[in-house]
């Protein structure tokens, strides 16, 4: 592995091709939107300079760093020479398919290909194309520089050597890769959702504000962020969407977006990102709770 493609340069696939960059792979960045790519490089410049504030890396490496990264606005030409693509394009299922017909056309047979998403099955993903056994889930956790985890997701015909190579490679970047096998919501999202959904749930029944829900499970659970707090971090449209494909992929009950979270989503309050979710995130209100007169 030498040659890294990155397909999608916002939150995810800057920090992919940051993580990468550092530990010394040529990475190829590709977007749609080239603002998209000039906001990417800013914030990994950005990144790796506070590494360099914080001494963990030198301003040598930075800069060494920075110039291993090359961006694209045509997937053909960014993944030629690529051993590995990791796709981190907006998740949706019509986006990823179109996606991977194209890396499928134009990357290298012998080429790895990725995809970072929470939800889509990885399984129809890669009957997308004609090589199943190279298509696998590499599923980072925001954001990508600091947090250690890597969900490895095995396709249905996903080969050991594939897992093997990406297990590997994993490692190199020196994060720690877990293996599960593809259906909704793989493990993370599978355990952690239903619980957000939860916490909104007792939000929604009046049972406790959002201080009282978020400060139990960290004070009590020693979670560093509370579920609500952490569902405003994620966004709440995904929440939601990733709930939906539990939901449709097991048809239990028990993973259906709790109305206020459906509602909260039609009224545009999907959390950090839009400004308001279950906390006020404007200038002024930083992190003030805005959100218990739903009680
Ligand atoms: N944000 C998270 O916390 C998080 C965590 C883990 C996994 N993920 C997954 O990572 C993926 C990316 O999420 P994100 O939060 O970085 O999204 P984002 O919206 O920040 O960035 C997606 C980027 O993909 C680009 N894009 C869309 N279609 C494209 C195409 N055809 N070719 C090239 N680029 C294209 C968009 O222009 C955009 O810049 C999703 O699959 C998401 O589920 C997100």
């Amino acid at each position: 592995m030498k040659q890294i493609a990155v397909i999608g340069a916002g939150t995810m696939g800057n920090g992919i091709a940051h993580i990468f960059a550092m530990h010394g792979y040529k990475v190829s960045l590709c977007d749609v939107d080239e603002e998209a790519l000039d906001r990417a490089m800013e914030t990994i410049k950005n990144n790796l300079w506070r590494m360099v504030a914080k001494e963990k890396i030198t301003e040598d490496h930075q800069q060494d760093s920075l110039s291993k990264i090359t961006t694209y606005t045509q997937i053909p030409e960014a993944v030629k020479n690529a051993d590995l693509v990791i796709e981190a394009a907006s998740e949706k299922e019509a986006t990823k398919i179109k996606i991977f017909e194209i890396l499928d056309e134009h990357a290298p047979a012998d080429c790895i290909l990725a995809s970072n998403t929470s939800s889509i099955s990885i399984t129809k993903i890669a009957a997308a194309t004609n090589r199943p056994d190279k298509v696998i889930g590499m599923h980072f956790m925001n954001p990508v520089p600091i947090m250690k985890l890597v969900e490895i997701i095995r396709g249905y015909k996903t080969s050991d050597e594939t897992s093997k190579i990406i297990h590997d490679t994993t490692v190199a970047i020196k994060k720690t890769p877990i293996q599960v096998n593809d259906y909704p919501g793989f493990i993370a999202n599978r355990i952690l959702m239903p619980m957000i959904n939860e916490a909104i749930y007792t939000l929604y029944q009046g049972v406790a504000g959002v201080k009282e829900i978020d400060g139990i499970m960290k004070l009590g659970m020693a979670h560093p962020m509370g579920p609500l707090e952490l569902a405003d971090f994620i966004g709440l449209d995904v929440c939601k969407s990733i709930l939906d494909v539990l939901h449709d992929g097991f048809k239990e009950a028990k993973y259906a977006p709790c109305p206020l979270l459906v509602n909260m989503v039609l009224a545009g309050d999907l959390g950090k990102k839009s400004g308001k979710g279950f906390y006020d995130y404007s200038e002024h209100k930083r992190a003030e709770v805005v959100a218990e007169s739903f009680s």
